[in-house]
């Protein structure tokens, strides 16, 4: 836990807060435990804490991703360290948050803690409009948060903020899974409530991640730092090769633990001295295409589309299908692609498409123009 945070030396006592706020007194039981199984037992507690111990006027409907206090008080803080790097610290911070969620946890404490400035973004309308009540609920941060609806989830940054606009850092807590199989299987137990969208990302978190740093590339030093938060730790790897093959080396990592949950904090920054513009060219170059597609009246068709259209081109050949996985695997000359899908709402479907060869070559430039032309329409 950071050294700062306010539960660094001292746990939330249950029983003094339920003297306070006797709603708690429900969740107790036989007035030791926690019912931390319980969805609306969460939202309670993260209710009392934000307001107990940070003044910020707070609800969630249990349907969303309840965040734990602790744990989004770490991030902040470790966000703060960076700032504080800086041999000039800017006087008013302005952040950027990718993922707020309904619950704007990261704008609400780091407005609160630090008197920052933020942009939350979302892709989730419902998600924006109940962030924008909290931050309507908080009359005090009102003109220090604004909020944007993501319209195409294949943006990140680019698109998305004003690029040309200098902001202090990123923070973003993306979706860790690549699938709902993938999430069940880690997450057996949890008796935690959550959206598709909180929880999956096509490619998942590396995927997602990568994708910012091909903004933050494009993007360079407007932004101070940009950051993340990892669910696995087997995550941390592929990143960080990611980065290197882009030559950022100004890498720093953390962990934030809170009682058995661990995560991992992972920021970078584009400082001239940290990058430099040629690639070596030893190293595989990962490109990551993704659409988001509403003209397909189910899975089934655009999976069949998009076989049928890899099927048809020179030099491309298939090595695996997975029809109910929503996968196609090939190669192109000698490189690898996958095609995957991934349903968001009723006919709406991203398609990702990465490239994983030793240089982007015209085969695999005119495979994609094919392949959009058909599959998309364009
Ligand atoms: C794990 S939740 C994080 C919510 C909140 N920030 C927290 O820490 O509890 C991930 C959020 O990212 C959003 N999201 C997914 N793709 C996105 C994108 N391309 N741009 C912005 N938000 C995105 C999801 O809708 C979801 O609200």
């Amino acid at each position: 836990m950071h050294r700062n945070n306010k539960y660094h030396d001292k746990a939330p006592d249950f029983n003094e807060l339920s003297t306070k706020y006797p709603s708690l007194l429900e969740f107790l039981v036989e007035g030791r435990s926690y019912d931390w199984k319980n969805p609306i037992a969460m939202v309670e507690l993260t209710k009392i804490l934000l307001l107990e111990d940070y003044g910020i006027k707070w609800d969630l409907p249990t349907t969303h991703l309840c965040p734990p206090v602790t744990n989004r008080a770490n991030y902040i803080l470790w966000m703060n360290d960076l700032l504080e790097m800086q041999s000039q610290k800017n006087q008013e911070i302005i952040g950027i948050d990718v993922g707020t969620g309904a619950s704007c946890i990261y704008p609400l404490l780091g407005s609160k803690m630090f008197n920052w400035n933020f942009v939350g973004t979302d892709i989730d309308e419902n998600s924006i409009t109940h962030a924008k009540k909290l931050v309507d609920m908080n009359e005090d941060l009102n003109s220090k948060i604004s909020l944007i609806h993501v319209q195409d989830c294949s943006n990140i940054l680019i698109n998305v903020i004003d690029i040309n606009k200098k902001y202090d850092f990123v923070v973003c807590n993306p979706p860790f899974f690549s699938s709902e199989e993938e999430s069940e299987k880690r997450n057996p137990k949890t008796s935690r409530q959550a959206t598709n969208s909180e929880l999956q990302t096509t490619g998942g978190e590396v995927s997602f991640v990568c994708r910012m740093i091909d903004d933050s590339v494009s993007i360079g030093t407007n932004i101070t730092w940009y950051s993340t938060m990892l669910g696995k730790k087997s995550s941390i790897k592929p990143i960080k090769q990611y980065l290197s093959s882009c030559n950022i080396s100004l890498i720093y990592t953390t962990e934030f633990v809170q009682g058995k949950t661990q995560r991992w904090g992972l920021a970078w920054n584009m400082h001239p001295e940290s990058t430099c513009i040629q690639k070596p060219s030893s190293l595989v170059v990962s490109k990551i295409m993704t659409k988001t597609v509403f003209h397909y009246s189910s899975a089934a068709a655009l999976f069949k589309t998009i076989a049928e259209t890899v099927q048809g081109i020179n030099n491309v050949t298939i090595k695996k299908k997975d029809v109910l996985g929503g996968t196609v695997l090939l190669s192109v000359d000698e490189s690898s692609v996958s095609i995957k899908i991934m349903q968001l709402q009723p006919k709406q479907y991203v398609v990702e498409v990465k490239f994983l060869g030793k240089d982007l070559t015209n085969s695999y430039q005119n495979f994609y123009e094919h392949f959009s032309r058909i599959v998309y329409n364009i």
